[in-house]
């Protein structure tokens, strides 16, 4: 048995062994290749037909999302594969080599560039100012041609941040090649098999909803290629984190009015929530997108909370004032000062207005609170 296998791996290695692709070979291929190499001139049998350059993107992972910049960055890679007439050879004449790698500053390329970049315009594929020449292009013997530069792209995205943190974003990045026409660069993706995101790593704070790629002209004579993504925001951490204990607070500080009218420690209560909702307001504040351009419904929905936690404290006190007003104290300062009272010395009715006052109040508070808990319900499963 184990001589068998044996057999079979010396045969299987054999064939190769007769071809040797020795290192003369590759380094005469390598020189045949690239020396008098005109890299500066787009390949083509024929030049009265465009190049074609087939595209497809691998999405690694979505690197930031800056909504005050309106700014995208993902990293990823392009896959671009064309065809070079003049890097092909025969394997016969190379003792069997069919595939080598050439520094892609030594070879035309195609040179894909952002339409919408936030930093420099730089074609994929190069570094700031210089080539980066460890990026090679893989040849195969027909002259098909593999170039796969991997990197960050940070593109322009218009985001809006109205809808925080329930919003959801498309995102297009669009690429084409630097100074050539229609007429000289074709872009081809295969639209059944879009970007291909088997290796993506899911983001913590995004879902990659959608994606789609095509290629198509733009202002009328030139190719792109375009990747649109859709996002949409995870809303958990915003959701448990701000809106829900926002909300507690909320009904905890319409709980005032259940304490009794003559009692001072519901104005100790009411301003204790006060207090602890503006404390609240500069934590929420630190994790909203600071964007003006439109505010963030969520921050009119929080002023509008504090602004009713000012109201019941207001209210807390004045109703404070008129129960006190049906005890001795009250009738004192009425009976010294304001002549207009004096026949209305039925106390009882303070405290009947006093009663009442709280319960307008206090049901008036639960609606609106259950009222906005509902509306924010509603509108966030609608938006689901
Ligand atoms: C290139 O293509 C054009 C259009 O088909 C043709 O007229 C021309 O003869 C071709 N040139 C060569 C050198 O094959
Ligand atoms: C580009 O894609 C087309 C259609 O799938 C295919 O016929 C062609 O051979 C591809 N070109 C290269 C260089 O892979
Ligand atoms: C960004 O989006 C807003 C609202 O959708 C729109 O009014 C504005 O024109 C857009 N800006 C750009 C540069 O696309
Ligand atoms: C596009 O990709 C799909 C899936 O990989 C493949 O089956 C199909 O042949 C491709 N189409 C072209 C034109 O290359
Ligand atoms: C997608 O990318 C992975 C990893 O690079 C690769 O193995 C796979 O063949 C690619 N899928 C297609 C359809 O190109
Ligand atoms: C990208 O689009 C393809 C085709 O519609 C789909 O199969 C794939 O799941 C999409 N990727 C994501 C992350 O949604």
């Amino acid at each position: 048995m184990k001589t068998t296998v044996f057999f079979l791996a010396i045969v299987w290695l054999l064939p190769r062994r007769v071809q040797g692709q020795t290192q003369d070979q590759v380094d005469a291929l390598y020189k045949t290749l690239v020396n008098g190499h005109k890299k500066n001139t787009r390949p083509a049998v024929n030049h009265s037909f465009p190049t074609e350059v087939n595209v497809s993107f691998s999405l690694f992972q979505l690197v930031d999302v800056d909504e005050a910049m309106g700014k995208l960055s993902i990293s990823g890679q392009l896959i671009m594969e064309w065809y070079d007439h003049r890097m092909s050879w025969n394997p016969i004449d190379y003792g069997g080599v069919n595939t080598i790698t050439v520094p892609s500053s030594a070879t035309w390329k195609p040179d894909l560039v952002l339409t919408e970049p936030i930093d420099n315009a730089i074609a994929f594929g190069h570094a700031f100012g210089h080539m980066q020449s460890w990026v090679t292009v893989r040849y195969l013997y027909d002259g098909k041609a593999i170039f796969a530069p991997a990197g960050v792209i940070s593109s322009v995205c218009n985001i809006s941040v109205y809808l925080y943190p329930f919003d959801e974003h498309e995102c297009v990045i669009n690429l084409f090649p630097w100074g050539m026409n229609k007429q000289e660069i074709v872009l081809n993706t295969n639209t059944t098999q879009l970007l291909n995101i088997s290796i993506f790593s899911e983001d913590p704070e995004w879902i990659l909803d959608r994606n789609e790629t095509s290629t198509g002209v733009m202002f009328d004579n030139i190719f792109c290629y375009r990747v649109v993504l859709y996002l949409i925001r995870r809303s958990a951490f915003v959701t448990t984190n701000i809106i829900v204990p926002m909300y507690f607070l909320v009904i905890l500080n319409a709980m005032v009015f259940v304490i009794p009218a003559s009692s001072e420690e519901r104005v100790t209560c009411a301003m204790t929530v006060l207090l602890a909702m503006a404390f609240f307001m500069t934590v929420v504040h630190d994790t909203l997108p600071k964007v003006s351009d439109p505010t963030p419904r969520i921050c009119t929905v929080i002023m509008c909370y504090l602004l009713l936690s000012a109201l019941i404290a207001i209210m807390t006190i004045i109703n404070l004032r008129i129960s006190k007003l049906s005890e001795g104290d009250g009738e004192k300062v009425l009976n010294n000062n304001w002549k207009i009272w004096k026949n209305w010395k039925n106390w009882n009715n303070w405290k009947k207005a006093s009663v009442v006052i709280d319960i307008i109040c206090g049901v008036g508070c639960f609606a609106w609170v259950s009222g906005s808990g509902i509306a924010m319900y509603v509108y966030v499963s609608r938006n689901r």
